[in-house]
C-alpha cells in the first residue's frame, strides 16, 4: 500500500491496465462483418484500412421499416406540403431539407426558420430559446459571426452528404439482441450534423405510442428548446466545437457499438458464487476521473435511454461524457432502451473538449487533443461501457433484494463483455466509481461492493474513482482489505448484504454491519444453497 499522502490506495494502476503502459493490453475483438455485426464502411478484402483518409461507405440499399433507422434522406420519407392553391401534396422530405440547408443561414433566427421548414407542424411549439440565447447573448459577437460564416455552412454540407456517406441501412440495436454496428467517425459526423438540423423523421414525438417511444431523442431540438441554462449553453458550446473540429479536418477512425443481452438465468448464481473478493486487483483513486483512465472499460453512468438528459437539462457524468465525446451520441440514434440485463459497449470515441465544473457549474474549457492510440481496426483505444443503475429514490429502495440482484446482474452483463474469448483474462479492468450514487440516489458503500462482486465473477480488475472523496476511498479499501483477510467469497458477501437489507438500513452502515458479522462469526451464518437449488432469477423490470 502507498504512503497515505498519495491520492490512491490498493494496487498500482499498471495492475488494472494489465500492462506497464496504459495502452499495452491486448486489443478488443477487431471489426469484422458478420450476421450480428453490421459494418457500414467498406473493409478492403485484404482487411487493411488506410489510416490517412476516411474509409469508403459500404454499398447497400435503403430500408424503410421497423428494423432499421429511418433515414432523413430515404426516398420513402415524405412530407405534406401545401401549394399556392391551398392543396396538399406529398413531397420528398429530403428535397425540403436540401432546399433549406443550401440557402445562406446568417443567424439563429434563420437557422430556426430553416429547421421549421421541414418540421412545419412544430411552428408554434418549438421556441429555440437556448439556441437564440447561445448566439445572441452567450457567445461574443465575433464568435457567433464566425460560426455562421465558417462552421455552419460546413455542418450543412456534412448533413447533406448523408446519402453519399451512408448507403447501407443502419439496423436498430433492439432489446434482447446481441448485435454490433461499426461506423466511421466521418459517417457519425454526418449523422450528428443531421441531428443538429433536426432532420431525423419520426423522432420528434413525445407520445408514448409513437414509433420511437422506446428510443432516446436524437434531434437536437430538445436541447434548443430548453430555456438555456448556463450548463446547457456550455454543452452547446462543446457540440459546436466538435463540429468545428470535424469540419476542419475529417477524422479517419471508426467506432463499434455493441449491445449485450444475457437472460437472467445465464447470469451468475450469486448465492453460490465461490470466487474470493480478495482476488480482484483493486485500485481506488480520489483525484482522477474515469475518462482519464486509459484503455480500461470506462463506465458511463447511464440512463436506460442512452445519453440521459444530454439533449435536455442533464449535466452529470453521462451527459458530460457525451458532449466531450459527441460520437457517443450516435448510440442514441439506434439503441433501444436498455433492459435490466443489457449493456452497451462503445469502442473508439475521440475526445474533443476539456471541461471544468460539474452540473450547473459545468464549463467548456477549450479543445482536447486525444492522446489515445488506435487499434488495428482504427478505433481509438477508448472503451465506454454504458450501464444504467437502478434509480433509487429512497435508501430503503436501493436495499430491496430485487434491486441488489438487478444491479449485480446489470454490472456483470457489462463487465463480462468479451470474456467468452480465450484471451479475455489479459483484457484490462473496469474504470468505475459512484455508479448510481448521484442523480440516481444510491450509496457508494453498496454500489462499490456490488461492482466488486461483478468484477470478481467477470474476472476483471477494478479501478474505482471516488471523485474527490478521500473518505469513501479509504472506506472502500478498508472493507476490501477486511473481506480479503477473511477470504470472503462473492456468495458469502451476497448473503451478508441480504442480511443487512433486512435491518433498518436507514440507521446502519453496510460496512460496519459487515465488519461486525465477520468479527462475530468469522463467516456469514446463513447456509449456502447448493447451486442446483438456486431459484431461477426473476427479471424484475
Ligand atoms: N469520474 C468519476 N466519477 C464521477 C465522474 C467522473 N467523470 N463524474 C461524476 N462522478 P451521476 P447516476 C461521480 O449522478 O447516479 C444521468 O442523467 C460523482 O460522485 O452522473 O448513476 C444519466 O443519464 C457522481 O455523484 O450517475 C442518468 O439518468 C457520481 O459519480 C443518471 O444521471 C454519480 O454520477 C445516472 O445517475
Amino acid at each position: 500500500e502507498m504512503a497515505s499522502d498519495s491520492n490512491w490506495r490498493g494496487v498500482p494502476l499498471t495492475e488494472i491496465w494489465g500492462s506497464q503502459s496504459p495502452w499495452g493490453a491486448p486489443e478488443f475483438p477487431l471489426v469484422a462483418p458478420a450476421f450480428n455485426h453490421t459494418v457500414l464502411y467498406h473493409i478492403p478484402s485484404n482487411g487493411s484500412v488506410a489510416d490517412d483518409r476516411p474509409p469508403k461507405p459500404q454499398i447497400g440499399h435503403d430500408k424503410w421499416d421497423h428494423d432499421y433507422v429511418r433515414m432523413p434522406c430515404s426516398s420513402q420519407s415524405l412530407y405534406p406540403v401545401e401549394d399556392d392553391s391551398g392543396e396538399t401534396h406529398l413531397k420528398k422530405r429530403w428535397e425540403l431539407i436540401e432546399t433549406a440547408l443550401c440557402k445562406p443561414i446568417r443567424n439563429s433566427e434563420e437557422l430556426a426558420t430553416a429547421i421549421l421548414s421541414y418540421n412545419t407542424q412544430f411552428k408554434e411549439s418549438w421556441k429555440f430559446s437556448a439556441l437564440h440565447k447561445l448566439f445572441n447573448e452567450h457567445l461574443e459577437e465575433e464568435e457567433s459571426q464566425c460560426f455562421f460564416d465558417v462552421t455552419l455552412p460546413e455542418i450543412a454540407k456534412l448533413a447533406l452528404a448523408l446519402p453519399k456517406l451512408i448507403q447501407a441501412p443502419i439496423p436498430l440495436l433492439k432489446q434482447h439482441k446481441n448485435r454490433s454496428i461499426s461506423l466511421s467517425q466521418q459517417q457519425i459526423s454526418s449523422l450528428l450534423a443531421n441531428a443538429f438540423f433536426c432532420t431525423f423523421p419520426r423522432r420528434n414525438s413525445t407520445k408514448k405510442t409513437s414509433e420511437y417511444a422506446s428510443f432516446p431523442h436524437i434531434n437536437f431540438i430538445t436541447l434548443y428548446n430548453t430555456n438555456g441554462s448556463d450548463a446547457v449553453l456550455e454543452k452547446l458550446t462543446c457540440l459546436c466545437h466538435y463540429f468545428k473540429r470535424v469540419c476542419s479536418k475529417v477524422p479517419v477512425g471508426v467506432l463499434t457499438f455493441s449491445r449485450r443481452s444475457v437472460p437472467p438465468r445465464r447470469c451468475p448464481a450469486w448465492p453460490a458464487a465461490a470466487r474470493p473478493l480478495g482476488a480482484v486487483p483493486l485500485h481506488v483513486d480520489s483525484q482522477h476521473t474515469i475518462e482519464d483512465a486509459g484503455q480500461l472499460l470506462q463506465m458511463d453512468f447511464a440512463n436506460k435511454y442512452l445519453g440521459g438528459g444530454v439533449l435536455g437539462y442533464g449535466c452529470v457524468q453521462e451527459e458530460i461524457r457525451f458532449v466531450i465525446c459527441p460520437e457517443l451520441m450516435a448510440s442514441m440514434l439506434f439503441t433501444e432502451v436498455l433492459r435490466p440485463n443489457e449493456a452497451l459497449m462503445m469502442i473508439g470515441c475521440e475526445r474533443y473538449s476539456n471541461y471544468a465544473g460539474y452540473g450547473s457549474s459545468f464549463r467548456w474549457a477549450g479543445e482536447h487533443r486525444d492522446p489515445a492510440p488506435c487499434d488495428s481496426s482504427l478505433r481509438r483505444r477508448t472503451a465506454v461501457l454504458a450501464l444504467d443503475a437502478q434509480p433509487s429514490g429512497a435508501r430503503a429502495h436501493e436495499h430491496q433484494p430485487g434491486a441488489v440482484l438487478r444491479d449485480l446482474n446489470k454490472a456483470w452483463v457489462g463487465f463480462s463483455f468479451y470474456t467468452e474469448d480465450a484471451e479475455c483474462l489479459q483484457y484490462p479492468g473496469v474504470a468505475t466509481g459512484n455508479w448510481g450514487c448521484g442523480a440516481f440516489g444510491g450509496s457508494p458503500a453498496l454500489k462499490s461492493l456490488v461492482q466488486l462482486m461483478a468484477c470478481a465473477e467477470a474476472r476483471r480488475p477494478m479501478a474505482y474513482y471516488t471523485f474527490q472523496d478521500a473518505k469513501i476511498r479509504d472506506e472502500i479499501i478498508s472493507v476490501y482489505n477486511l473481506l480479503a483477510r477473511h477470504n470472503v467469497t462473492v456468495g458469502q458477501l451476497y448473503h451478508l448484504i441480504l442480511r443487512f437489507c433486512q435491518t433498518d438500513v436507514r440507521k446502519g452502515h453496510l460496512h460496519t454491519f459487515i465488519e461486525q458479522c465477520l468479527k462475530d462469526g468469522g463467516k456469514p451464518a446463513s447456509p449456502m444453497p447448493p447451486p442446483a437449488e438456486v431459484p431461477e432469477q426473476m427479471d424484475i423490470s
